[in-house]
C-alpha cells in the first residue's frame, strides 16, 4: 500500500510529480480506508496470490491505526531514510513489530551526499559517499533500493566497505529530521497529497 491515505488518481496520471500535482491535483477519498484496503490485502494473502504483504510511507501512528483492525502484520514498511532523516525511533518501533523497514531515497539526493563529513568519509575510504550511506543503512538493518541509471554507479552500490563504529555514529550524528523528497513539503494548507502532518502521523 503506496500511502495511507486513498487518492483518486486523474485518467492519464500515474503517479504525482510536480509539486502542483503533488500538493493540489489529487482528490483524496474518505473511503475506503487503509483498514479496509488492508483487509483485502490479506484476502489476497490468504489465497496465496501474494506471498509477502506491506506498507509504504506509514507512521507509528498510522501503523497503530492499521494494528486496530489488521491481522497480518506489514511484512515491510518503506520509508523516506537517509542521514538527514534517520527516522531512529519509526525504525526501532518496525523492527519491535517484526516489520522490516526499506528505505526509499536512500543516498538522501545530492543534496545528502555532498554533505561534508559524508564527502570526508568517503575520501577515508576511498568510496563515493553514496556507498558510505549504504554502508550505514545495512549496519542498522535497514533494506535500501538505491537507483541509479548509470552502471558504474550500479556496482558501486553493489560493493560497500564495512564502516567503523565512530563512522557509523558520526553518519548517524548527521540527522536533523529533514524529509528531502518533494512530496514531504506541505502546501500553505497545511496539506502534501490531501493530508496534514498530523493525519500521517508526521
Ligand atoms: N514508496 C515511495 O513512496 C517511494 C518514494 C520515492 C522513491 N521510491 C523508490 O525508491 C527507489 C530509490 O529512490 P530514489 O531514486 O529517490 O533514491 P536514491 O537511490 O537515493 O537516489 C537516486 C539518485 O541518486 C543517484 N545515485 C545513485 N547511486 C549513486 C552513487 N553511487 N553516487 C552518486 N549518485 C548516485 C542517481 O543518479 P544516477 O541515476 O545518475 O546514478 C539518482 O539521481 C526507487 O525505486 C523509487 O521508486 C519509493
Amino acid at each position: 500500500m503506496h500511502w495511507p491515505q486513498v487518492l483518486e488518481y486523474p485518467t492519464g496520471y500515474d503517479l504525482p510529480s510536480t509539486a502542483e500535482e503533488i500538493l493540489g491535483g489529487f482528490q483524496v477519498l474518505e473511503t475506503p480506508t487503509f483498514n479496509d484496503t488492508w483487509a483485502k490485502f490479506e484476502r489476497l494473502h490468504a489465497s496465496g496470490k501474494a506471498r509477502a504483504i506491506g506498507v509504504s510511507n506509514f507512521s507509528i501512528k498510522t501503523l497503530e491505526q492499521l494494528f486496530k483492525t489488521g491481522k497480518i502484520v506489514p511484512a515491510v514498511n518503506q520509508v523516506e531514510m537517509h542521514p538527514y532523516f534517520a527516522d531512529t525511533e519509526l525504525l526501532e518501533y518496525c523492527r519491535s513489530k517484526g516489520i522490516v523497514v526499506t528505505a526509499y531515497s536512500p543516498t538522501g539526493l545530492a543534496k545528502v551526499r555532498s554533505d561534508p563529513t559524508l564527502v570526508a568519509l568517503a575520501k577515508k575510504y576511498n568510496v563515493a559517499p553514496a556507498q558510505i550511506i549504504l554502508a550505514w543503512h545495512l549496519a542498522r538493518g535497514v533494506v535500501t533500493v538505491p537507483k541509479s541509471s548509470n552502471a558504474g554507479r550500479q556496482k558501486e552500490n553493489l560493493t560497500l566497505a564495512t564502516l567503523r563504529e565512530e563512522d557509523l555514529a558520526a553518519v548517524t550524528a548527521l540527522d536533523r529530521n529533514e524529509r528531502c523528497e518533494v512530496w514531504t513539503k506541505f502546501g500553505p494548507d497545511g496539506k502534501m497529497l490531501g493530508w496534514t502532518r498530523e493525519q500521517y502521523g508526521w
